[in-house]
């Protein structure tokens, strides 16, 4: 069946795998990916596939209204899988406003352009979808009650063979409450609200999902996994926010885009699912693994970056845990994931050694200097 796809911030790290998924799977469909190119954005990530016949990219600002009308009605869109968004918890402890702008004026005006649109044509709102990617950290934080980890009672084929802990007994589930904490998970929140106010309010046909923490190539190495492995290569410190305690679910990027491409076209309407791995690791056991990882594939003694590890300044309201139960997907939808842990971390950390002049393009310059300036008052 032919469609016409909207997919926002498609130059970004997530964007990228889905429109490539896409592009790809679904010649039929034409894949139009809006993005604004702000710092994070980088149309270096799609080089494969610009050429197809079934891509466009627009560069536009979701916050602009009558840029996303125009561009809905030009290309007849009938679903959007919207992903543009101010990402980076750091930064939007910096300056939250740009935070509020992007993602909640922005997912406003994206849903208010797709309504009118929608509402205008023929068959109104059928066959009609407006997706958002949200995040897990619209749950808050969760506690450490087991701070060395206990046996996860839950699994997926993402989980690690070697490590399958659980560092507490609660997971958020679709159903937990909305608690966050950062600028950054409280514009996601707000963005999550809004889009199902269009559903209850005008019958717009929305889903929301939120999925833990992704790692994998293309990721902008202001995030953990890819800054470390850039900093272990060029012998720069490690910071380690606080004690390196706090506790993340990580998931395989390529399989997120998996989730979304399953959800869009078989999600129930108006529902929510958690997508994660079941896969907690300590940041500093992570890092570890990282180390290890890096200092082997570059053939330097085991160990040897062990001492880039640097204490610092702990993030001002650093959640301390996050674990996504995603058995809802599993069980409704079937989904699983294709990629455990072990090989998905080998993966990512040989595309980045690989890479090099994609990470040099990007940390030379403007985003060096913000950096050093975010680092400055530490
Ligand atoms: P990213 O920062 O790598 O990419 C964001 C993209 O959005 C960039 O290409 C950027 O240019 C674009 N963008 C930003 N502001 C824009 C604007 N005003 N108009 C148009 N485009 C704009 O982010 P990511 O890590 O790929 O995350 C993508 C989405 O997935 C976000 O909504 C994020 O909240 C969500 N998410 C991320 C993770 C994760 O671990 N990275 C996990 C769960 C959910
Ligand atoms: O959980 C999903 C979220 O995961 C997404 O919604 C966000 O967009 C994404 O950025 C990510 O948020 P985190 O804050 O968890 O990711 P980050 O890579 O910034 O940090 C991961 C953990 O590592 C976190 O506990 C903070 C810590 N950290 C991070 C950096 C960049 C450090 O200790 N040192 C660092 O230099």
């Amino acid at each position: 069946m032919k469609r016409n796809i909207l997919i926002t911030g498609g130059a970004g790290f997530i964007g990228s795998h889905v429109v490539r998924l896409f592009v790809n799977k679904y010649p039929d469909y034409n894949i139009v990916n809006l993005d604004k190119l702000t710092y994070a954005g980088n149309l270096a990530n799609l080089k494969d596939i610009e050429g197809k016949p079934n891509y466009t990219f627009v560069r536009a600002d979701i916050a602009d209204l009558d840029e996303m009308r125009r561009i809905i009605t030009t290309h007849k869109i009938d679903g959007i899988i919207h992903l543009a968004a101010e990402s980076h918890v750091d930064r939007s402890i910096k300056d939250p406003f740009t935070f509020a702008r992007t993602n909640v004026m922005g997912t406003l005006a994206l849903l208010q352009a797709a309504k009118e649109y929608w509402e205008g044509t023929p068959e109104k709102y059928e066959g009609k979808l407006f997706y958002h990617i949200s995040t897990d950290e619209v749950y808050g934080a969760l506690e450490l009650t087991n701070p060395e980890g206990v046996e996860s009672p839950f699994t997926t084929t993402a989980s690690s063979s070697e490590h399958h802990l659980a560092f507490g007994t609660e997971f958020f589930l679709e159903t937990t409450k909305y608690a966050p904490h950062s600028p950054y998970s409280a514009s996601k929140a707000s963005s999550d609200h809004f889009v199902r106010a269009y559903h209850d309010t005008y019958g717009m046909p929305t889903l929301v999902t939120n999925c833990s923490n992704n790692y994998g190539p293309y990721q902008f190495p202001e995030k953990l996994i890819p800054l470390f492995i850039n900093n272990i290569r060029h012998g720069k410190p490690l910071p380690v926010y606080g004690k390196g305690e706090n506790v993340r679910d990580w998931l395989f990027v390529e399989d997120h885009a998996r989730a979304i491409d399953l959800i869009f076209h078989k999600g129930k309407i108006a529902d929510t699912y958690n997508i994660g791995g079941f896969n907690e690791w300590k940041n500093i056991d992570l890092i570890k693994v990282i180390i290890k990882t890096v200092d082997r594939l570059l053939g330097n003694p085991e160990g040897k970056s062990l001492d880039l590890i640097t204490y610092v300044t702990d993030r001002a309201g650093h959640d301390m845990r996050y674990a996504i139960d995603s058995r809802k997907l599993q069980r409704e939808l079937g989904w699983e994931p294709s990629l455990q842990f072990e090989e998905g971390i080998e993966k990512t950390v040989r595309w980045y050694l690989d890479n090099q002049e994609w990470m040099d393009n990007i940390t030379s310059g403007e985003y060096e200097k913000y950096y050093d300036d975010m680092y400055s008052n530490r």
